[in-house]
């Protein structure tokens, strides 16, 4: 398989803006930065030159090698005419199963025939977006950690019929852009991080319900028994209320998991979401939107 050198981001969202800003940063690859709605781009933009500035600041990076991070990164809402000389396209699109097979449809039709595309999504297994290409050998999950500029993990999935080549040739690069790779070796709903935290949080969602503990003593005891830097209500409150109850529902048609406990569902239907609605299990009245 050819080396990689040019590197398409399709999506300049949270994560997106992330990858690129981190593949730009190993100093080796040509990036280019894709969206459909350019105010995205704009944002994207504005946001990595914020994180680079605060990374010269605390001497992470060398101002030159922060400004050449930033020029290497390539801002497009053309994404046929990004993907024609892709080796590797990385989509960190909505979590939207058609928008995402459209993407990797469009992609496989211009790009490269050497090209491997990558799907950074948290819950869709590639196999349901490799079957819309003519290269399923040529394609994987890539899942980053957001965010992707601090969490050093990224999780890559072998689909049914991704090759070895694809495999080896994508833990290298993410190890070439200063990231630790992890290899799944079959397609599994919430590959190796996810299963863990939810059978976690599920256990500590049941040990609350049933009166066992507080919520707050349930963190107290992982954050001091096992290390954790977060407990596991304050990681429920961080990452959003809704986002748990929808992937514990989406696991449950696949006929896996639980359903979620009234807990969630009430605090969801009372709007309270955790930190980005200002309450979740616990208060943050500096974070609401
Ligand atoms: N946010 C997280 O913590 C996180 C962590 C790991 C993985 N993920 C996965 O990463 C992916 C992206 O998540 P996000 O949080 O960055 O989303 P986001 O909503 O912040 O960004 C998505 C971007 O995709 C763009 N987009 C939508 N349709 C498009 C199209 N047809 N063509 C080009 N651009 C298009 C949107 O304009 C937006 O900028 C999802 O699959 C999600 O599951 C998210």
């Amino acid at each position: 398989m050819a080396e990689i050198s040019r590197v398409v981001v399709v999506g300049a969202g949270t994560m997106g803006s992330q990858i690129a800003l981190q593949t730009a940063l190993a100093g080796r690859y040509r990036v280019a930065l894709v969206d459909s709605a350019s105010v995205q781009l704009e944002r994207a933009r504005d946001q990595n030159g914020k994180l680079i500035a605060r990374s010269v600041e605390r001497g992470r990076v060398s101002d030159a090698d922060g400004k050449a991070a930033l020029a290497r990164i390539e801002i497009s809402a053309d994404l046929e005419g990004a993907a024609r000389d892709a080796d590797l396209v990385v989509e960190a699109v909505f979590e939207d199963l058609d928008v995402k097979r459209d993407i990797f449809k469009r992609v496989d039709s211009v790009a490269p025939q050497q090209a491997i595309l990558a799907s950074n999504s948290s819950t869709i297994a590639i196999s349901r977006l490799a079957e819309v290409t003519r290269r399923a050998d040529r394609c994987c999950n890539m899942h980053f950690f957001h965010p992707v500029t601090v969490m050093q993990l990224c999780e890559v999935v072998r689909g049914p019929e991704t090759s070895d080549a694809t495999i080896e040739a994508a833990m290298e690069f993410v190890r070439g852009i200063g990231r630790i790779p992890v290899l799944l070796n079959k397609e599994v709903w919430g590959f190796i991080v996810n299963r863990i935290l939810f059978a976690a949080s599920e256990e500590a969602l049941r040990l609350y319900e049933g009166g066992y503990a507080t919520f707050g003593d349930i963190d107290t005891a992982v954050k001091k028994g096992l290390n954790w830097p977060m407990g596991p209500f304050e990681l429920m409150d961080f990452s959003g209320l809704d986002i748990y109850v929808g992937a514990m529902e989406d696991r449950r048609k696949l006929g896996e998991g639980v359903a979620p406990p009234d807990v969630l569902k009430k605090k969801v239907a009372a709007g309270e979401l955790g930190r980005k609605s200002g309450k979740g299990f616990y208060e943050y009245p500096g974070f609401k939107s």
